[in-house]
């Protein structure tokens, strides 16, 4: 079963990436093939609201973006990890997510929806301890998971984690993180 993993911190090796190496831990050990990108080593330019695909379901810019939609439009289940910032998306995740406005185009004006897929899984850390800290990803990942014939499942998120590696000083959070993946991939077996 193939697994799309979107790696969107701008910090490599940081909270995220290390949740998302534990997460994914879990998803190969369920049988899962990998294709991990990192949001910060794509060229990913922001949507212009030029309404180009709306006659078509097809983006008129040519980047990084191609890749992604072709792993997107091909994985079984959905990975996201990120960092809050301000309480959002970085925004270079944020402009990958707005680039796929030509699936909302192709779903809801052209109605040619996705065919049911499997899971989205979001995976989220913030410093803080705020009981909202993750509501604006989880309203984005909403919006977007019908898009690409996702169900959003029970999201990871972990509060309290700044300083670079500190999610590895959260007692049992790896083994969490592993049973997350593997459940992801028990995700609509029955
Ligand atoms: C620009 C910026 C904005 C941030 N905004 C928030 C915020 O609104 N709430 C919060 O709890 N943490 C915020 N943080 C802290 C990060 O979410 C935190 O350090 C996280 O662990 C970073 O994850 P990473 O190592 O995967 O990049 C912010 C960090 C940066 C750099």
């Amino acid at each position: 079963m193939k697994v799309l993993a979107v790696e969107g911190s701008p910090r490599r090796g940081g909270n995220s990436s290390i949740l998302l190496d534990w997460v994914l831990d879990g998803i190969e050990g369920g049988g899962g093939q990998i294709t991990r990108l990192s949001v910060r080593d794509l060229d990913i330019a922001p949507c212009k609201g030029c309404d180009g695909c709306l006659a078509t379901g097809l983006c008129v810019i040519r980047d990084d973006m191609d890749l992604v939609m072709e792993h997107i439009l091909d994985c079984h289940h959905l990975v996201v990890a990120t960092p809050i910032y301000f309480y959002h998306l970085p925004a270079p995740l944020k402009a990958l997510i707005d680039r796929l406005q030509p699936l909302w185009v192709r779903k809801v004006l052209l109605r040619r929806g996705p065919a049911q897929k499997g899971g989205l899984l979001p995976v989220g850390v913030g410093a803080t301890g705020g009981g909202r800290l993750f509501d604006g990803i989880l309203l984005t990942f909403n919006c977007v998971a019908p898009l690409l014939g996702l169900e959003l499942v029970d999201p990871m998120f972990v509060r309290g984690v700044d300083a670079m590696g500190a999610v590895e000083n959260v007692r049992g959070l790896r083994e969490i993180a592993r049973r997350k993946g593997a459940e992801l991939m028990a995700f609509g077996r029955g």
